[in-house]
């Protein structure tokens, strides 16, 4: 007996972004700490962020760009079986926030679990649905990146406070013809588990900055490259590089690297600040509605953070 198995391949139908509204900028931050904006700006790049109030929670955030998503699929809530949200900044762990995140958007009964691969999130979240599709094991997916980092900063720590920020991103992947979603590269490297982590319950977000940036700037650029060869793509080929939005000097570190010369670049920390799992499909979602990647044309997503893990494949733009 032959088991049977889904379909030829998995695409991204659409995506969707979220932020939320209040918008804090760098002289906000230098206000109340010993900062200034030419700091962040030449360091990290970010010019201002949204932070998330206290009403609206990251399965708030998780909703809204899901809801876009699904929205612009032109699929409803009954066509998606699976909800798959990467998230390392929920404020409790129990219940997960796939399943709250279906209820909330109508979708009945779905397969429903998170993801926590940090900053990696979204790209282990689009592998597992991708798989799924054409495993058979689900029909359409749709995937979230979703974090509220503003509850787990330190506001009084300017190492952290003026990197990261809360948003939404989110893809709905479906079945079709050819592969629109590429094999993933993927690993980790557990040994430098200390150098991002929060502690306990009562800790906050701690980073060893240079320690994660020497890291991004050498070891990510191989994976990007073999998302590529293992998708049989030239990196000349790719119409946008989206790696998550970590410093606006690592982004343009890797882009160099790998020799994407006709790809658009996301540099969506700019605006966006650092969301971790929500930053690369907010940023695609961002470039997408602006017109400045061609449907069909495709992009390459580079995921990498606490863990450490790291997660990178090739897509074909919906
Ligand atoms: O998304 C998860 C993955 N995370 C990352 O990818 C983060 C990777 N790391 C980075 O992006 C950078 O290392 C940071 C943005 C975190 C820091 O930038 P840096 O260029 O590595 O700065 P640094 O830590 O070497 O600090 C340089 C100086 C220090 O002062 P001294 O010791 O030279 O007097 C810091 O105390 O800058 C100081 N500093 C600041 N000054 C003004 C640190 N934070 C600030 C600040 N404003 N906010």
């Amino acid at each position: 007996m032959r088991l049977s198995h889904g379909a030829p391949g998995a695409k991204v139908l659409a995506f969707g972004g979220y932020q939320p509204a209040e918008v804090v900028t760098n002289d906000d931050l230098a206000a109340r700490l010993d900062t200034n904006d030419e700091w962040i700006q030449s360091r990290v790049g970010i010019k201002e962020r949204r932070i998330a109030g206290p009403q609206e929670s990251e399965i708030d955030l998780a909703v809204q760009a899901g809801g876009k998503a699904l929205a612009a699929s032109g699929l409803s809530a009954e066509d998606i079986d699976l909800v798959i949200v990467a998230t390392c900044t929920l404020e409790a762990q129990i219940p997960n926030a796939a399943a709250r995140v279906a209820h909330r958007l109508g979708i009945d009964a779905p397969g429903a679990f998170d993801v926590n691969a940090a900053c990696a999130g979204f790209c282990y979240g689009l592998a597992a649905a991708s798989d799924a599709v054409r495993a058979g094991s689900a029909t359409n997916v749709l995937v979230v990146g979703s974090e509220k980092l503003s509850q787990w900063v330190d506001w009084n720590d300017r190492t952290t406070a003026v990197i990261f920020a809360d948003g939404a991103g989110a893809a709905v992947v479906g079945p079709s013809d050819t592969p629109g979603i590429g094999p993933v590269a993927w690993g980790s490297a557990g040994d430098k588990a200390e150098a991002i982590t929060v502690r306990g319950r009562a800790s906050f977000l701690e980073q060893e900055g240079q320690t994660v940036f020497r890291w991004a700037t050498t070891a990510l650029h191989p994976v990007a490259l073999l998302a590529c060869e293992r998708a049989g793509v030239d990196p000349a080929d790719l119409a946008a590089f989206v790696p998550h939005q970590a410093n606006l000097r690592i982004v343009e570190a890797i882009a160099r690297k790998i020799g994407a010369d006709k790809a658009v670049v996301a540099r969506d920390i700019t605006l966006a600040g650092n969301t971790s799992a929500a930053s690369i499909p907010l940023a695609l979602s961002r470039m997408i509605e602006r017109g400045e990647v061609p449907s069909g044309g495709l992009a390459l997503l580079l995921g990498f953070g606490a863990g450490l893990t790291y997660a990178s494949q090739v897509i074909e733009i919906p």
